[in-house]
């Protein structure tokens, strides 16, 4: 019975009459002869289970209509359904002649395998590295795939395509392919962000600032952020190209204003603060490292400092550390907890650590009934990172704030205004 449905499921799929139900494509094009194929996931709550994407994400691909067809990468399993009916609809009956596959990470190779089945006669165009990765992950042989090295060059038609090699952006093996004819750069993981595309594909059609920078230093920062030299890398190869647009594989397009966000990953790659102000992080079991916390953040806002806080244990890791690599200055105010570092703020400072944090100040609060000595374990942590210079004397609460400590934390929250004015 369940073989008898199966075929009858496969002749359907199969028939002329499904061919009325091919309607899902939604095919953009980005410029003469380039089409996106991608789709957004609004449902997934946690992009690699580790990040909270509220605002969802999209799985970019495209599509290259010249005298070959060439696609660059494929996407997700959560959008591969629309993703096939995208490069049908778009090929709209040539062959598809090359896949490009720049990265092997499975948000934009896990449609690779279905893609082999259904063009079979594809060529595969990547290097070495994804060969081995695509043999690790499926049942490929590697056969016949074009394997290409940093700048080489491949004609498909009016255009070449070039490789330029990005290793550690995110994973080791990835290339991007830079189109010199049109200036296109397919940078793969690189210049995304979090995000959905909300109708329109470009980064000009919509308020990056406003609506997507957050997400795009979260996504970078926690993604790729401990990277910042392989990065750097990267940037001084895309100098030398003349780049009109950029095709990421997460989030919009780039055809306008995309110096500001090179911008924006050369400062993050140099381990540079975006903006002059203050995060202040605290964890607090019952309200009074809070309490000094705020005490310390309304001083610096008299001061006219821009400064914000955060409730490490309410607040995901991921935003307190964009956040921490935002700003020139952080404080961290916690509790004394199991004879060390309260749990939330050890996890912070240990992620914090783990993506290179440096070249920031920082200043210390620590609280403690008994014995404190959060404090201790806090610096310790940060004597292990770079180019970190405290500001301040460490405050130390007994219990809660008291005059004598308001005092403390006034004088800290001067200290740390008159280093940001000076
Ligand atoms: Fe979007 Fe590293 O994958």
């Amino acid at each position: 019975m369940r073989c008898g449905l199966a075929n009858a499921a496969k002749m359907w799929y199969n028939s002329e009459k499904r061919e009325k139900w091919k309607a899902m494509y939604r095919v953009i094009q980005v410029q003469k002869d380039l089409y996106y194929l991608g789709g957004n996931d609004r449902r997934l709550a946690l992009f690699e289970s580790a990040y909270p994407i509220p605002r969802g994400v999209s799985y970019n691909s495209y599509l290259l209509c010249d005298e070959k067809t060439v696609l660059f990468d494929t996407v997700d399993l959560a959008v591969s359904e629309q993703f096939f009916e995208n490069l049908e609809h778009a090929l709209g009956g040539r062959a598809l002649d090359y896949v490009v596959v720049h990265h092997m990470e499975p948000d934009h190779s896990a449609s690779f395998l279905r893609l082999m089945e259904k063009y079979p006669n594809v060529t595969v165009v990547t290097n070495g590295k994804v060969e081995q990765m695509l043999e690790n992950y499926f049942p490929f042989s590697g056969e016949g795939v074009h394997i290409v090295k940093e700048g080489d060059t491949l004609s498909v038609g009016r255009r070449t395509l070039q490789f330029v090699f990005a290793p550690m952006v995110h994973w080791p093996e990835v290339m991007m392919t830079y189109i010199p004819e049109d200036g296109i750069l397919f940078s793969a993981d690189a210049f995304g962000t979090f995000g959905a595309l909300p109708g329109s594909i470009f980064a000009d059609e919509v308020n990056f600032e406003r609506d997507y920078l957050d997400d795009a230093r979260r996504y970078y920062l926690n993604i790729v952020g401990k990277y910042g030299v392989q990065v750097q890398n990267v940037l001084k190869k895309a100098a030398g190209l003349e780049i009109r647009l950029v095709c990421p594989l997460h989030g919009p397009v780039w055809r306008e204003q995309f110096a500001w966000f090179l911008k924006k990953y050369d400062t993050w790659s140099k381990y540079l603060p975006e903006e002059c102000g203050v995060a202040v992080f605290y964890s607090s079991v019952y309200g009074h490292t809070q309490n000094a916390a705020e005490i310390l953040a309304s001083r610096l806002a008299e001061h006219g400092v821009f400064t914000k806080v955060y409730d490490v244990s309410v607040t995901h890791v991921s935003d307190l550390l964009a956040e921490a690599f935002r700003f020139t200055h952080s404080v961290f105010a916690t509790t004394t907890y199991n004879n060390g570092i309260f749990v939330s703020m050890e996890n912070f400072l240990r992620d914090l650590k783990a993506h290179n944090f440096q070249n920031r100040k920082y200043s210390l609060i620590e609280n403690g009934s008994w014995s404190p000595q959060a404090g201790a374990y806090m610096q310790a942590e940060f004597d292990g990172m770079k180019n970190m210079t405290r500001v301040g004397e460490k405050v130390t609460i007994l219990s809660a704030v008291k005059e004598e400590t308001r005092a403390a934390l006034v004088a800290l929250a001067d200290e740390i205004a008159e280093d940001i004015k000076g």
